[in-house]
């Protein structure tokens, strides 16, 4: 009898990884991404990261660049993840900027998974363009 409860739920557990499970786990991260991105990031980068103001590259009045937009139309992709990844943990503040840290207020998962969502924000080729420059 305990041997085919354990078969039983042997073949119950294999019955998640068949199929879709890659696309769901996939897609669980997305609305991550998002939502982590929309809690904490849009007040600064704009929804859909297109960025508040209109020109990222004319000073703010108190002398500080605004937030640049991060949906491929400034300069975001010509940074590696890691260095990407080092803007999200440790803000703008090493580099005289003004981006806050999310070292500590994020989780591993969400950075990972915001980062993911801008690069989900990019033009397909600029997306092509970064793949082929930092990923193998
Ligand atoms: C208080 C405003 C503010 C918030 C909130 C904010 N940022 Fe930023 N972000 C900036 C500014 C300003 C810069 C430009 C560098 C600087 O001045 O620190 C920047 C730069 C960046 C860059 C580098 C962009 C590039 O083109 O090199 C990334 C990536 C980034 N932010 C991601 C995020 C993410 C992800 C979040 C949310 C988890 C976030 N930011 C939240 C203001 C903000």
């Amino acid at each position: 009898m305990k041997v085919l409860i354990i078969l039983s739920s042997a073949l119950f557990l294999s019955g998640c990884f068949n199929g879709d499970d890659s696309q769901d786990s996939a897609k669980d991260s997305a609305q991550l991404g998002k939502a982590t991105f929309e809690k904490n990031c849009v007040q600064c980068h704009a929804k859909a990261g297109k960025g508040l103001a209109e020109d990222w590259k004319a000073r703010l009045p108190n002398g500080m660049f605004p937030a640049p937009p991060l949906n491929g139309t400034a300069h975001t992709w010509h940074h590696s993840p890691k260095s990407l990844m080092t803007t999200i943990n440790d803000g703008g503040a090493k580099l005289g900027g003004w981006m806050p840290g999310f070292k500590d207020a994020l989780s591993e998962p969400e950075k990972q998974a915001v980062l993911d969502y801008i690069f989900d924000l990019w033009p397909e080729e600029i997306q092509k363009k970064y793949n082929a420059r930092f990923k193998k």
